[in-house]
């Protein structure tokens, strides 16, 4: 590709992006930077950054951290102020473009626009207003069901050959919706977590052996795990619970014959989240389930944390949405990528020391 092309894709990332130097100046900025700080390229070239987001401010500390620590570092969903503007909640991405650590890219992305990307952070009052509806309506159910399927197998005993049949359907049927409210019932189950350190490589191997016999008996797993991961902290059963529902997703998406699903981890210090009264929490363990799928409808992106978002004929849609809540429960993040032939959930946890330092 030519300069050209470069320079056009450049200005076509909807995204503000800046190439700064490692002593502050800007030296390059897109066209969605120029919009974001409401002055051109020109007027950019050379200022430092200080100069359009305030000394003390997020994007201009997490640029002196990643020179300070020679790595990348993003901070999701924090407050950035820019000159006349009312603040707006950022994530901020920083990486260095050169081996001689001169240059910085910078990524100050709206979060109007972050949601756009499918990221649990932004559907957990979702989660939450449906939780106490779905308790009741679970509650509710579970009487007149015991009753519909305990009448049905009195009418089986004496009924004949169609209508035993019939007296079957309202048996499966009825099962069907029995498994429904026990998911919507775990969904709603608001009971405190007692954190305790937990092996997140343990539990990514219970949920591929119970996929292997399972939901993913057709697939290829593959693992690349980081061996000095630290711990993480939170409740085994629950994290399990996630990975089989990323990975029973996965198991589903994939083609019979050539399905693949690979499951890595990593540590990457430069994760941060913000918090209330300006701390920042780490996320360094990151967990990613990668399969070679279908890929997620781009209708649906935005919405797959929200519950009873299915394109499955006998999905819940609840799946991701206990994901989710369960994820944010650990003080964690879950983001999904997804093309066709490559869909990607990222799961970000801390680690077991710092939650409870946070804590
Ligand atoms: N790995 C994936 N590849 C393709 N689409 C996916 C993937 N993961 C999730 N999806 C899409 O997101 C939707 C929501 O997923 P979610 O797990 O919440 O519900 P579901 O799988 O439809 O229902 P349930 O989990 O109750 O079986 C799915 O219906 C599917 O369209
Ligand atoms: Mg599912």
């Amino acid at each position: 590709m030519t300069i050209k092309a470069y320079e056009k894709i450049w200005d076509a990332l909807p995204f503000p992006a800046f190439v700064v130097a490692s002593t502050g100046e800007i030296s390059h900025a897109n066209a969605a930077a120029e919009q974001l700080l409401s002055t051109s390229q020109k007027q950019m070239e050379n200022r430092p950054l200080a100069y359009f987001f305030q000394e003390n401010s997020i994007v201009v500390s997490t640029v002196k951290q990643a020179v300070k620590d020679t790595g990348s570092v993003t901070q999701y969903n924090v407050d950035v102020a820019i000159m006349g503007k009312p603040v707006t909640s950022c994530n901020v991405y920083v990486s260095f473009l050169n081996a001689a650590l001169t240059d910085l890219l910078l990524v100050v992305q709206p979060t109007g626009v972050a949601q756009k990307m499918s990221q649990s952070l932004t559907n957990l009052s979702a989660a939450r207003s449906v939780t106490a509806m779905a308790a009741m309506l679970a509650h509710e159910i579970r009487n007149p069901l015991a009753g519909i399927s305990g009448a049905a197998q009195l009418l089986a005993m004496n009924a004949n050959k169609e209508d035993m049949e019939l007296a079957e359907m309202i048996g499966q049927e009825t099962r069907r919706i029995g498994q429904l409210v026990d998911r919507v019932e775990h969904f709603s189950d608001q009971r405190p977590m007692d954190p305790r350190p937990v092996n997140i490589h343990d539990v990514l191997d219970r949920a591929k052996r119970a996929a292997q016999v399972g939901h993913g008996a057709h697939v290829n797993f593959s693992v690349d795990y980081d061996p000095s991961l630290p711990e993480t902290s939170g409740d085994a059963d629950q994290l399990l619970q996630v990975f089989q529902n990323i990975i029973k997703n996965a198991a589903e998406a994939v083609d019979e014959k050539r399905g693949e699903i690979k499951i890595r981890t990593s540590y990457n210090s430069g994760i941060k989240l913000a918090m209330q009264g300006n701390k920042t929490k780490n996320l360094p363990l990151q967990i990613e389930i990668i399969d070679n799928g279908r890929g997620i409808p781009e209708s649906i992106i935005s919405e797959i944390f929200d519950p009873f978002v299915s394109t499955k004929s006998n999905g819940t849609g609840l799946g991701l949405s206990l994901v989710s809540k369960i994820i944010a429960a650990h003080g964690g993040l879950v983001e999904c990528t997804s093309l066709q032939g490559r869909t990607s959930f990222c799961v970000r946890l801390p680690i077991w020391y710092e939650s409870k330092r946070v804590a």
